[in-house]
């Protein structure tokens, strides 16, 4: 069997070095006949690159190519991977992507495309980068019914929030940090405002509840206002504070999404997940939880996933074996605002009126304390109670500032 690369960055040079350095075990373990790397296409040239012959400016060479079984697709964004794809496993063509975006946006549509043409989209490196979670998803877990999931999805942030924990660093100091050691992109918008965790754990979503949930419709907050009295308050409380994906099935069978930074208490096992890394905690209703955890991102973790989804591709040449997930539908996704939770506060201009009525209004509380405390400043955590309940009683509080308001996990 032939491969093609298209997009030689990061992951996919990853790919290319991992087909080529482990290409005898690969072959030999897999008892394949041959893994070939054909074409690698790429607008940008490598002159100097050991495979300097195999590359091509013009998409066409890898689509007319019959030699030419599995495509990786490692150029990101939708356009024109969005294209390319559908041209490919409508020829039949298997296709192996890293690309979060496309996936979450196209995945319903490109599978069904797969399965038409007998052909494979594959995209184990979509989400938590090396780390096995969409095939034990798939196969491992597939006598489960999936309660929730809920990850530390996003390594840029992980690594961010985990300086402020261990360090006391600002969140500007551990992001300029972050982009020095090269972990956050130039512009880290899609890490920081939680847009790439919203990806992943629409894919993880929709292989689990079976049904397409786009990123529009997962309620989405990243780490920007998290600031270190949160850090110090959540500490006093046993916890660490997490940006986290998640996605749990209501008893009405709707479910909600979301991306938000949340209380992990310090005996979860993702409360330990520090740096770069990623974990992805699955409840099924046969296993329990069952943590995955590993490397996020990175070029040759990331390229591991990519080559494995290959050599599947290979071994089933010519046979589906993804189940494509059912299409959207709106009405799907219910409003995380319903769902009960305990929620840590922390608010400004307290005195002892409002306070009382704030104990009063909201009730149960355990309060928390840090050092060098604001005079005015009042952080505690509630009982179980939804977010639209409890925003609406501290919202008739006259003059209070909610300065955070952070749901506590139970994972
Ligand atoms: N920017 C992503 C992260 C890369 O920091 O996790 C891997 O998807």
């Amino acid at each position: 069997m032939k491969v093609a690369v298209i997009g030689y960055g990061t992951v996919g040079s990853g790919v290319v070095e991992v087909l080529m350095k482990n290409h005898d075990t690969i072959v030999c373990r897999n008892s394949l006949e041959e893994l070939e790397l054909k074409t690698i296409l790429d607008i940008r040239d490598f002159p100097s690159d050991p495979n300097a012959d195999k590359f091509t400016k013009d998409f066409n060479d890898i689509l007319n190519d019959s030699e030419i079984g599995v495509v990786v697709e490692t150029m990101g964004g939708v356009h024109p991977a969005y294209e390319f794809t559908s041209q490919l496993l409508s020829k039949g063509k298997s296709v192996v992507t890293s690309n979060k975006e496309l996936v979450a946006q196209k995945g319903y549509e490109l599978l069904l495309l797969a399965k038409e043409n007998n052909a494979n989209y594959m995209f184990e490196a979509s989400v938590g980068g090396g780390i096995p979670i969409i095939r034990p998803i798939n196969n491992c877990l597939s006598a489960n019914e999936i309660i929730e999931i809920a990850g530390i999805l996003n390594g840029t942030t992980n690594y961010i929030l985990t300086r402020m924990i261990e360090s006391g660093a600002s969140l500007d100091e551990a992001l300029n940090e972050a982009q020095k050691k090269g972990y956050a992109e130039k512009d880290p918008t899609a890490d920081i405002e939680g847009i790439d965790a919203g990806r992943k754990i629409c894919i993880l979503a929709d292989l689990a509840f079976g049904k397409h949930i786009y990123p529009d419709q997962v309620y989405t907050c990243g780490i920007r206002d998290i600031t270190l009295e949160d850090v110090e308050f959540v500490k006093s409380f046993g916890g660490v504070i997490k940006l986290i994906g998640s996605a749990k099935k209501l008893n009405d069978g709707r479910i909600c999404v979301q991306v938000r930074p949340s209380v992990i208490l310090d005996k979860s096992q993702l409360a330990t997940t520090s740096g770069v890394f990623n974990a992805i905690l699955v409840r099924g209703n046969a296993l329990g939880d069952a943590v995955f955890y590993g490397r996020g991102a990175g070029k040759l973790p990331t390229a591991s996933a990519v080559v494995a989804d290959v050599i599947d591709c290979v071994r089933n040449y010519g046979r589906t074996k993804m189940i494509p997930w059912a299409k959207n539908e709106r009405d799907f996704v219910a409003d995380n605002f319903l769902l009960p939770s305990r929620f840590y506060v922390r608010a400004y201009n307290v005195n002892d009126g409002s306070l009382a009525e704030l104990e009063r209004a909201i009730g149960g509380i355990k309060v928390l304390e840090r050092n060098n405390q604001r005079s005015d400043e009042f952080a505690f955590v509630t009982g179980e109670i939804c977010e639209r309940d409890l925003r609406q009683k501290l919202g008739n509080i006259e003059s209070v500032e909610i300065k955070s308001l952070i749901p506590v996990t139970d994972y």
